[in-house]
This record gives structure tokens, C-alpha cells and sequence, in this order.
């Protein structure tokens, strides 16, 4: 019988689509926007070959994993399979571990062009055990002449200190808007997705800086709708519309509670948690065209009430105490 499975061709082309963050996840440094100076110093690296030990840190989706690959395949290029150990989360990373595969991989003889090293990935290492990275310590010395190690993590406070000092830290931030729009434009493109600009802008404003993100909604928006414009974004993307939340500032800017407070009670009655609309509220008012010390007086609230929402009181009626203080603090802002 002929099955799917035996038939290699019929699960290719249209049929299955490799998601988009990985069909357009770059190979090389170069391919890689934004965070010029951390990609510059790659370069450097990728160049020298002396690769440093090295922790990458930052926000979910802003390239540090493809950025630790790419590298490795530039320093390491045909030898990549031998002399690369890449350890994530999802491996077991416990101190018998480092004892074990990490020790033995380091020990291991691998030929290598004159000034290349082994190098080992530890990928999401903030997940390590503190026990296991005291392991390392030693350990990343004593093979320093033949192996290198690169981390990435979220949050570099959660790599302890003896491995910082061992380590040049190169830092990620959140990408640009303009970033992310321009390797949407590219993706719209080679697909052939139909679109119109205020929707491409819609999935950069719900990705907020990651890029995994922005490439995931615009895939889940096409193939729900084929076709990305603001409606079918919001929809897919499951979060309060803005142009909602933009109305519900302009209201209290205009010290209008009462039409304020109703599009709050629309927003909530739709579903929207606490959190999802003070989160939209904050963007929103953060690119909103209002007087600067307003919009310091608005940002200072919405702030507070976050706070207050993420220590587990997210009601409405905390959300409606926001709004009038939002209508206060702008008559407080005028008159001082
Ligand atoms: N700077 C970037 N340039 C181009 N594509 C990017 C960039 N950052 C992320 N991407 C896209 O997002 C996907 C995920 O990126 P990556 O795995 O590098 O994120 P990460 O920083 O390791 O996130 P996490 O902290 O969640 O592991 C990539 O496959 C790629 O398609
Ligand atoms: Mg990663």
C-alpha cells in the first residue's frame, strides 16, 4: 500500500508548512536584524575565530538561540556535528551531567582548523540548577584551550556570578518596530500574503518586540483569514482592539468617565482579563499624541494599577479606579 508516509512528495510543498519562524530563521550573523552592536561584535568573532566564553542574554524571541547556531556554524562550518554539543532545557542538565557529557564531550579529540574550539551550547542555561553551573566553573577552565562554552538565557541574574566573571556577556533587547516590519514586508512577499500595511503594523504592535511572535501571528492570521488586515489580526491574536483602547483615553482625557467607564465595561464583558487590557492600555498610551507630563502623570497610574492587578486583583472595579484617576491626574497635570 501506498502510504503518505512512503511517499516522501505528497507531505511536501503546499501540504506542509514548515512554521515560519523556522523557515525563516537566519543561518548567517549577517541575516540577523537589529541589536547591531551585539551582531557587530559577532562578526568580529565569527571572523577572529577565538571565540570568548559567552552568555547571551534577553528577552524571549530576539534572536539569541539562532544567534549562538549561526555563529557556531560560521566558526565551525563542515566540522559543526562533531565539534558542537548543544544541551537546552528540555535535556537533563542536572551536576551529573556536567560531570558526565559535558566532561566527556570536552575531553573528546576532534580535529579542527588551527585556532577553532569545540564549542558547547547551553541553551535556556537560567533553567540550569545552581548546583550544575558550580560544576561548570572548574570545568570551563581547565578545557579552555580546546572548548568553548555559549549561553543564552533570559535574564543573566539567574547565571551565577563565578560563571559571569568567566563569561563576556553579549545583550539583547527587544526589537524595534521598524525591525520587525521589515522582516514582516520580506515574509509577506516570498509568501505572496495578501495584506494591507495597517495590518502588518497590527501583528508588529501585538508582538511587541519579539520577533517569534510577530512571525507566529502573521502565520496564524494567514491561515485563518488569508488576508492580514487589523480586524483579522486582533482576532487571531486574541487581544483587546486598540483603536477601542484608544477611545477609552480619549474619553479621559476629555474627562468624560461616564463614556470612558462604558468602553471599559465592553472590553471586560468581551472576556478581556485585567491583565490584557492594562497591558493594552500601556502601549497605547505610551504612543499616544498627549502633552509629555500627562502622559508621565497617565503612565505613573497605569503602572500602579499593573502592580496592583498583578498581586491578583485584576476587577473591574480596580480597572474603573484607574480610569478615574486617569481623568484626575489630567486635571492635576493642567492646573499645576
Ligand atoms: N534578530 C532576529 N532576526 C531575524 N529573525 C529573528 C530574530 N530574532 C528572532 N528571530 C526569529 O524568531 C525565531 C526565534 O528566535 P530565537 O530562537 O533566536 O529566539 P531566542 O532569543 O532564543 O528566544 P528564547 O529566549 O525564547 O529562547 C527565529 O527562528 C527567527 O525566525
Ligand atoms: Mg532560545
Amino acid at each position: 500500500m501506498a502510504s503518505a508516509a512512503s511517499n516522501p512528495t505528497t507531505c511536501s510543498g503546499k501540504d506542509y508548512e514548515l512554521p515560519w519562524v523556522e523557515k525563516y530563521r537566519p543561518h548567517k550573523i549577517a541575516d540577523i536584524v537589529g541589536n547591531e552592536e551585539a551582531v557587530s561584535r559577532l562578526k568580529v568573532i565569527a571572523k577572529d575565530g577565538n571565540m570568548p566564553n559567552l552568555i547571551f542574554s534577553g528577552p524571549p524571541g530576539t534572536g539569541k538561540t539562532t544567534s549562538i547556531l549561526a555563529l557556531a556554524h560560521e566558526l565551525l562550518g563542515a566540522n559543526f556535528k562533531e565539534a558542537v554539543l548543544e544541551l537546552n532545557a528540555s535535556d537533563d542538565r542536572g551536576i551529573d551531567v556536567v560531570r558526565s557529557k559535558i566532561k566527556m564531550f570536552a575531553q573528546k579529540k576532534v580535529t579542527l582548523p588551527l585556532g577553532r574550539h569545540k564549542i558547547i551550547l547551553l541553551d535556556e542555561a537560567d533553567s540550569m540548577t545552581s548546583g550544575a553551573q558550580q560544576a561548570l566553573r572548574r570545568t570551563m577552565e581547565i578545557y579552555s584551550n580546546t572548548t568553548r562554552f555559549a549561553l543564552a538565557c533570559n535574564t543573566s541574574a539567574k547565571i551565577i556570578e563565578p560563571i559571569q566573571s568567566r563569561c563576556a556577556i553579549v545583550r539583547f533587547s527587544r526589537l524595534s518596530d521598524r525591525d520587525i516590519l521589515d522582516r514582516l514586508l520580506k515574509v509577506v512577499q516570498t509568501e505572496n500574503v495578501p495584506y494591507v500595511p495597517e495590518g502588518l503594523e497590527a501583528v508588529v504592535f501585538t508582538a511587541d518586540g519579539d520577533m517569534r511572535q510577530a512571525l507566529n501571528n502573521l502565520q496564524a492570521t494567514y491561515s485563518g483569514f488569508h488576508f492580514v488586515n487589523q480586524d483579522n489580526v486582533f482576532k487571531v491574536c486574541d487581544q483587546p482592539h486598540p483603536l477601542h483602547v484608544i477611545n477609552i483615553i480619549r474619553h479621559t482625557v476629555g474627562g468624560n468617565i461616564d463614556d470612558a467607564y462604558a468602553g471599559l465595561k465592553q472590553l471586560y464583558d468581551l472576556g478581556y482579563s485585567a491583565s490584557d487590557i492594562i497591558t493594552t492600555l500601556f502601549r497605547v498610551v505610551k504612543n499616544y499624541e498627549m502633552p509629555e507630563f500627562v502622559k508621565l502623570e497617565y503612565l505613573k497610574e497605569i503602572g500602579f494599577a499593573h502592580m496592583r492587578i498583578a498581586d491578583g486583583v485584576g476587577s473591574i472595579l480596580q480597572l474603573s479606579g484607574l480610569l478615574a484617576k486617569l481623568c484626575m491626574a489630567r486635571d492635576k497635570a493642567i492646573t499645576v
